[in-house]
């Protein structure tokens, strides 16, 4: 098995208050209730490590979870977000959030890996542009600035969610729909495109080998 031990750590809140240990991460992102939290647990093959919920706004904090920790082979962090594009977050609260998200992106050294979860049931949302957008760039920005001493280049991985409810399909115009999106948001081209269920566990593997880019070796 991959997973020797989890922990959660700790919720972060703003930049100062992320564990600090260098250890690298993986930060799942993502609309609200789009399954997120699920997801860690899916992967991670734990019940309810992560806390999750049938009503939007679950998860309040940036929560850290270490992976077999303490291992010379194959530790890292995993980070549950909460979810972007509630509609009951008051405006200013939310301006600091997505201020402390860009910073997040653009300047944390630890992450390495961002995994943006998008319902596969539903049409493509303007908060998954936003998003799509907003990696974009940090991606762009991190590879320009390779070998500065600035913060390391940064990989970016599309998960379609919930693919249960349609027999474990993601229908061809929602593929097609999300790579245009990512196409006009500045997004790698190679971009990898997951279907997953937390229902079914559908999706495991192919998100452990994205994990596993990131693990320590
Ligand atoms: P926030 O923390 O509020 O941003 O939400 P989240 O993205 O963490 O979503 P969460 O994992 O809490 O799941 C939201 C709802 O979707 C819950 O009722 C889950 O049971 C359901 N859900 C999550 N993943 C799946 C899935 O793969 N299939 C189905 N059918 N339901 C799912
Ligand atoms: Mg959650």
């Amino acid at each position: 098995a991959l997973v020797h031990a989890v922990r959660f750590v700790k919720g972060g809140v703003s930049m100062e208050t992320l564990p600090t240990g260098g250890l690298a991460e993986v930060a799942f992102v993502g609309r609200s209730n789009v399954g997120k939290s699920s997801l860690v647990n899916m992967v991670l093959g734990r019940r309810a490590i992560a806390y999750t919920s049938k009503t939007p706004g679950k998860t309040q904090q940036y929560n850290y979870f270490a992976v077999n920790e303490g291992r010379a082979v194959g530790s890292f962090h995993l980070v549950d977000m909460p979810g972007l594009g509630f509609a009951k977050v008051a405006a200013p609260l939310r301006a600091r959030w997505n201020a402390f998200l860009s910073e997040y992106f653009a300047s944390r050294r630890e992450l390495r890996m961002v995994v943006h979860l998008i319902d596969s049931q539903v049409p493509l949302q303007e908060t998954d542009v936003s998003i799509m957008q907003m990696v974009g760039a940090a991606v762009a920005a991190r590879s320009e600035q390779e070998g500065s001493g600035l913060a390391p280049p940064l990989d970016y991985a599309v998960v379609l969610t919930k693919a249960d409810k349609n027999d474990g399909r993601v229908s061809s115009r929602t593929v097609d729909q999300v790579r245009r999106a990512l196409e006009s948001a500045g997004c790698p081209a190679a971009t990898p495109l997951v279907p997953s269920s937390a229902k079914t566990r559908m999706g495991r593997e192919a998100v452990w080998m994205l994990l596993r880019e990131v693990m320590s070796e």
